[in-house]
Parts: C-alpha cells; sequence; structure tokens
C-alpha cells in the first residue's frame, strides 16, 4: 500500500515546465485576538518532486492555507524557508498559480477574457492568446467563450478558474480546496479533469483538501497533518495505477487505513457505532 519514500514518481507528460518545492522547518505565529499570538505551523517541512501531485489533509484550522499562501508568496514565514527550484519565494510569481474554493472569476469579464486575464497582466497576450484558446479547448469550454460567469454552473466556473490559473503555465499550481463547493457528482467529474490536466501539463501540484477520497484519488502522496500547530504526521505513498478505482480494494484499504491514522474509523475502541 505504502512505497518507499523518496522514490522518484513516474515521469509523466511534459514536465518541462514542472519545479521541485522545498518547505523546510517552516513556523508561522499569528497575532491572536486577545492580544497573544498563536502558533500556526511548528517546523513544517514537505519536498514535493517536480511534477508531483501532493494532497495535504488536515483538520480545519490547522495552517494548510497558511502554507499554501506562503508558498504564494502572500504571506512570509516566522522562520524556515521555501524554495521552488533553487529559488527563495519572497513575494508572489506567476509561477506559482492559485486556485480556491471559490473560482473568483471577473464576473464583468467573459470565460475567455478571464482565461486571458493572467496573459494580460504580463503584458503577453499578443504573443500568447493561443494558449488561452488552447486552455479553452482543454477544459471543454469553447462552446462557452464569450459567456460571462453568472451563466456557468459551478463546474464549469471551476474549469474556466483552472485554465486561467494553467495558462501562465505555472511551475506549481496550489490548489486549496478547489472543488468543495461543487455537488458529490460534478466533484468526480471535476477529480478527473484536473488529474487530465496534470497529466498532460506534467504541473507540480499541492491541493488541500478535506476529502479523504479526493486524496487518493488524486494524489501520488498524502501528507497528514497533525492538529493546529501543523506540520506533517505522516507522508503515504500512493502508488496504486491510474486512473484509480474507487471502488477497488486496494483504495477501500487505503480509505479504512487513513480513517485509522485520523481516529474517524469509529466505534474502534467498544466495538459500538
Ligand atoms: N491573517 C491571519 N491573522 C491571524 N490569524 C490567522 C490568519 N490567517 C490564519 N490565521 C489563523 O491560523 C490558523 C490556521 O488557519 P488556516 O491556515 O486557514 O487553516 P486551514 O486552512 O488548515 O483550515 C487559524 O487558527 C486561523 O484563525
Ligand atoms: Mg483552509
Amino acid at each position: 500500500m505504502t512505497a518507499t519514500p523518496g522514490e522518484p514518481s513516474p515521469v509523466r507528460g511534459r514536465i518541462a515546465d514542472a519545479a521541485a518545492l522545498q518547505v523546510r522547518d517552516v513556523c508561522k505565529v499569528y497575532p491572536s485576538p486577545d492580544g497573544g499570538e498563536v502558533l500556526v505551523l511548528d517546523r513544517m517541512s514537505l519536498s514535493v518532486r517536480p511534477g508531483e501531485m501532493v494532497s495535504l489533509l488536515g483538520p480545519n484550522g490547522c495552517g494548510k492555507s497558511t502554507l499554501l499562501r506562503m508558498i504564494a508568496g502572500l504571506d512570509q514565514p516566522t522562520s524556515g524557508d521555501l524554495r521552488l527550484g533553487n529559488q527563495p519565494i519572497t513575494a508572489p510569481s506567476a509561477e506559482r498559480g492559485l486556485m480556491f474554493q471559490d473560482p473568483n472569476l471577473f464576473p464583468w469579464l467573459t470565460v475567455r477574457r478571464n482565461i486571458q486575464a493572467g496573459l494580460v497582466a504580463r503584458g503577453v497576450l499578443r504573443e500568447h492568446r493561443h494558449e488561452a484558446e488552447e486552455f479553452l479547448r482543454l477544459v471543454g469550454l469553447e462552446a462557452f467563450a464569450d459567456v460571462y460567469p453568472h451563466q456557468l454552473s459551478g463546474g464549469m466556473a471551476q474549469r474556466a478558474a483552472l485554465a486561467r490559473a494553467l495558462v501562465n503555465r505555472p511551475a506549481v499550481l496550489l490548489l486549496d480546496e478547489p472543488l468543495g463547493a461543487l455537488d458529490q457528482f460534478t466533484r468526480m467529474r471535476m477529480q478527473d479533469e484536473v488529474v487530465r490536466l496534470w497529466q498532460t501539463r506534467g504541473t507540480t501540484m499541492v491541493l488541500v483538501t478535506h476529502d479523504i477520497d479526493e486524496a487518493i484519488y488524486m494524489s501520488d502522496r498524502i501528507a497528514l497533518m497533525t492538529p493546529r500547530p501543523g506540520r506533517i504526521d505522516r507522508l503515504i505513498d500512493i502508488t496504486m495505477p491510474r486512473p484509480r478505482q474507487r471502488t477497488s480494494p486496494q483504495f477501500l484499504e487505503l480509505r479504512t487505513a487513513i480513517l485509522e491514522m485520523l481516529n474517524f474509523a469509529g466505534g474502534a475502541k467498544d466495538g459500538s457505532a
């Protein structure tokens, strides 16, 4: 079920844009509402290989979003360091894309213009216009290119957000519960969509999720986090071949194992439910 840590993940797709991510001994302290301080992350370390998909799974408030914000360069660690490739992360950059639960599309722009927005911001629309069209196609929204966000379903809006994040060809894509607001069926379809894009593009991805099945279905590795102050409790390699079967014995075995690790298996002590 688990493999040797440190084994390189299989090379897939085009990994030219991918980069390794290093989080080393990161602590994050925030001011608390009572005037004190709260330690949110406690010497957290994590290495993500180029082109790898790693899920962060952990209880509410353990610092998952804080970590993603620091990787994005939107917030600074109190101590420790973060690197992408050989470069320290100090500020936001187009090489680190972000996607949230809320698709955050610009309501006054069409789907096409939303997807082009990152290129416009970088002043490279003229040279890269065809890439916006390519991603529009890749996420299956060609027919909706001239439509405004309010006319899209939740799943379509998330696909537009995904295309918008990928159009800058980020070396790493950071996904903070991106599918959390979708109904279960749309969510499962979108998981396939994200995996497909990840396989096509080879982008390094860090996915925050509450959903154990989603983490097993999508990831090369799952990083289980402790309650706050958060750090990695354990790393689980998912070696099941892809596409994965949600109902396979291996899948269910792993799900049970993770529930037990999180002490949520239920009825464990006295045999009652
Ligand atoms: N900007 C901030 N200022 C103060 N406290 C914060 C800030 N951002 C997050 N926190 C606190 O840090 C803790 C972790 O938050 P977060 O990273 O959002 O957790 P998670 O995403 O794992 O649910 C929470 O207790 C939250 O209240
Ligand atoms: Mg969060």
